[in-house]
């Protein structure tokens, strides 16, 4: 007979939501960091096909699920979707983390300071007062702008294919920090300290077409993507006088370990994650 007092009840339900999704490093993230304390969940990987993402949310919901990561290319819908937005989620337009209460959705945005504390404390480079070249002006550029004027660069300029929308971006943040904006030919002359690829180009093994000359003595070329090899963008960078290349390794473990704090109370200790990770890659 089953003793009542024995009934275990399941593990709190979380998930990445995206499409696609089959490789998304995020439950294995949250599950170490969740088991730094002692914490029990079941943190799933759901793909989602385009137009199905609000009754995925629903069905995710009534099963109980408490928090959910969006990815890719769902965070705009994830940020429509939701009751409430903190400050940060509003001023990116969009949401990557999800959180279930009381029948209200809240959407927040952890990518910007994800980015921001990876490059401060993992890669230790400053960005007060240098030279930062964004390149995109897309979801993924918007999402990252705030924190990254919060650093107090000296200048900031954003190059972009299609020149109109780095201009609306610059309009958008013009309350955070001076924004100048280029088309890629445009940048020929100018060199940065800091020069982030925001665009989806690496996605699709491709590589903007920018110039010659950009990396100042000492420079930092960072890749908000993530692959397991280095992306066009940063072999491109090695090449061309970049001193220290990043990819979104640690982006990816610091927006997660941000999210785990809106959801658990708990700032996870980043850095065994993301060596497990390189560990996993060969680095050293
Ligand atoms: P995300 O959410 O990943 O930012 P997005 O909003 O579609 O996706 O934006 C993609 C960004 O990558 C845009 O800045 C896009 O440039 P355009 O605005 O001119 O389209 C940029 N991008 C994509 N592929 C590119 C390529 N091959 N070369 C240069 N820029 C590229």
């Amino acid at each position: 007979m089953t003793d009542l007092f024995d009934f275990n009840p399941p593990p709190p339900l979380y998930a990445v939501m995206g499409n696609p999704v089959d490789h998304s490093l995020s439950p294995r993230i949250h599950t170490m960091f969740a088991q730094q304390f002692g914490i029990q969940l079941d943190y799933r990987r759901i793909h989602v096909d385009a137009g199905g993402f609000g009754q995925a949310v629903d069905g995710f919901r009534a099963t109980g699920g408490q928090g959910l990561n969006v990815t890719v290319p769902f965070k705009i819908e994830a940020w429509d979707l939701a009751d409430e937005r903190t400050d940060r989620s509003r001023l990116a337009g969009a949401a990557n983390t999800l959180s279930f209460k009381n029948g209200i959705i809240r959407a927040d945005n952890t990518d910007g300071v994800g980015m921001c504390r990876d490059v401060s404390r993992n890669v230790r480079f400053e960005v007060a007062g240098k030279d930062v070249l964004v390149i995109g002006a897309g979801g993924a550029v918007r999402g990252v702008l705030g924190p990254l004027l919060g650093k107090h660069p000296a200048n900031t300029v954003i190059a972009n294919r299609s020149v109109d929308k780095a201009e609306s971006l610059a309009e958008l943040f013009a309350c955070r920090g001076s924004i100048k904006t280029d088309g890629f030919e445009q940048l020929v002359g100018y060199s940065f300290d800091l020069v982030i690829n925001g665009t989806s180009a690496s996605l699709q093994g491709e590589l903007p077409p920018l110039p010659e000359g950009l990396f100042n003595a000492g420079a930092l070329a960072y890749d908000m993507v993530y692959q397991r090899e280095h992306t066009p963008f940063l072999r491109w960078a090695a090449e061309h006088g970049a001193a220290h290349l990043a990819d979104g390794l640690g982006m990816l473990v610091e927006q997660a370990a941000e999210s785990f704090y809106v959801w658990h109370g708990k700032h996870p200790d980043t850095g065994p994650v993301v060596d497990t990770f390189r560990r996993g890659r060969g680095e050293s």
